[in-house]
């Protein structure tokens, strides 16, 4: 099977589980702990019905939006991933490229491989940064100013990690930071010739191992060295007031990722944030946290009118973006599912995986009798008796 002949994203995972080492595509595609936050994710999301009316002539349909003053052709955007470059050779670039294409927003992570002016120069579009706050927050504050000058549309604030997660897999694995070379991960690699000469070794023959090519320079570290990547996502004393500096700042949209509470987004509100991103980072950080989808009109009500409320978290088919915008969701990223698309053929394979989500989408609109997705609401929510 290739991207050309998938049909939903288990297909697309399918592939990237075939084409990837075992210990990145676990990376990718695992949760933390006993992962029953990722599982719930995508199960709370199965869980609520549509309600279809009929006769309503649904001939012509929109799924178009307006977010933040931009129309967007879809009301999806590519959320931030740190390891889209591992998983096709400049991966960041070909799913940028894909997001621009389908007239979606594309987020550059801050432990991306590429740099931010190369994305910005390469791939264009509507691009949004995401920033972890690292302690020492003057490196920080410099990375904004940089995607500042770099011309970003909006500024992600992720707030969910602020101590390194659980993941026992990527132990077991050796996929570790600094990566540990054992016999193990040797044959997991060697038996992946095509993700080895295909991505690998181009970074090799064109400026060497990957890099965390937005750090500053002194931690610009090869993946293979200083311990990073995870362990610089975290910060234990990350407050409200880096919240308030990043206003003062950030002169565009400022999104905080990583909301689960409803005073966390009046929270957000207070201290100048446009939007908030209700997230649990995937279930790759507290297991034990509800689905998003489950907190989400709880944070609607305390918030409405006042800023743009986003979501993510086992997003798998146009179903589930459309419920979560008759929930009041402003929009919907996506993360696992475009990276499965980008491993499966670069841009090519992240544009399909993003089709199918309009296909899908435009589907349930019919299905349910709906011409646009402004008029999604509550009325389109089945509630048991
Ligand atoms: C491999 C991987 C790397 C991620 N890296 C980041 C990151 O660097 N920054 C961040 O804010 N979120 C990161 N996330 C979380 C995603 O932005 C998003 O919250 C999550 O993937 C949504 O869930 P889904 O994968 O079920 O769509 C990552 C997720 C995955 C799967």
């Amino acid at each position: 099977m290739n991207y050309k002949t998938a049909y939903s994203i288990e297909d697309f995972r399918q592939i990237a589980k075939k084409r990837l080492p075992k210990g990145l595509f676990e990376f990718i595609d695992r949760g933390n702990d006993d992962e029953v936050a990722m599982r719930e994710n995508i199960a709370a999301l199965q869980n609520i019905k549509l309600v279809s009316r009929v006769l309503n002539d649904a001939t012509v349909r929109n799924q178009s939006i307006e977010l933040f003053g931009k129309k967007q052709l879809m009301p999806i955007a590519i959320g931030p991933t740190g390891s889209a470059g591992l998983t096709w050779f400049e991966g960041e670039i070909e799913l940028a490229k894909a997001a621009a294409a389908s007239g979606i927003p594309f987020t550059l992570a801050t432990s991306s491989m590429t740099s931010m002016e190369r994305v910005v120069k390469e791939a264009g579009g509507n691009l949004w940064f995401q920033l972890y706050m690292w302690p020492q927050r003057e490196l920080s504050h410099q990375l904004v100013e940089r995607a500042n000058r770099a011309g970003f549309d909006a500024l992600i604030f992720t707030v969910d990690t602020p101590v390194a997660p659980g993941r026992e897999y990527n132990l077991r694995n050796g996929f570790t930071i600094p990566f540990k070379f054992t016999s193990q991960n040797i044959i997991d690699v060697a038996s992946h010739p095509r993700w080895l000469f295909g991505v690998i070794c181009k970074y090799l023959m064109d400026s060497g191992l990957p890099r965390y090519a937005n750090f500053p320079e002194h931690m610009q570290s090869r993946i293979t060295a200083l311990p990073m990547g995870r362990s610089m996502a975290t910060n234990e004393s990350l407050h409200w007031d880096d919240v308030k500096k990043l206003r003062d700042l950030w002169p565009r949209k400022l999104i905080v990722k990583g909301i689960q509470h409803p005073e966390d987004a009046k929270l957000a509100l207070q201290a100048g944030a446009d939007a908030i991103i209700i997230s649990n980072h995937g279930g790759r950080v507290l297991d034990s946290a509800p689905a998003t989808i489950d907190i989400l009109p709880e944070i609607v009500k305390a918030v409405k009118g006042q800023m743009s409320v986003l979501i993510d978290g086992g997003f798998r088919r146009g179903s589930d973006v459309v419920k979560a915008l008759a929930l009041g969701a402003d929009a919907v990223l996506l993360g696992r599912a475009t990276l499965y698309g980008t491993a499966s053929g670069g841009q090519s394979g992240a544009q399909a995986v993003i089709e199918l989500y309009r296909r899908e989408i435009d589907r349930v609109l019919g299905l349910i009798g709906c011409r646009d997705v402004a008029d999604l609401g509550l009325d389109h929510i089945f509630k048991k008796n």
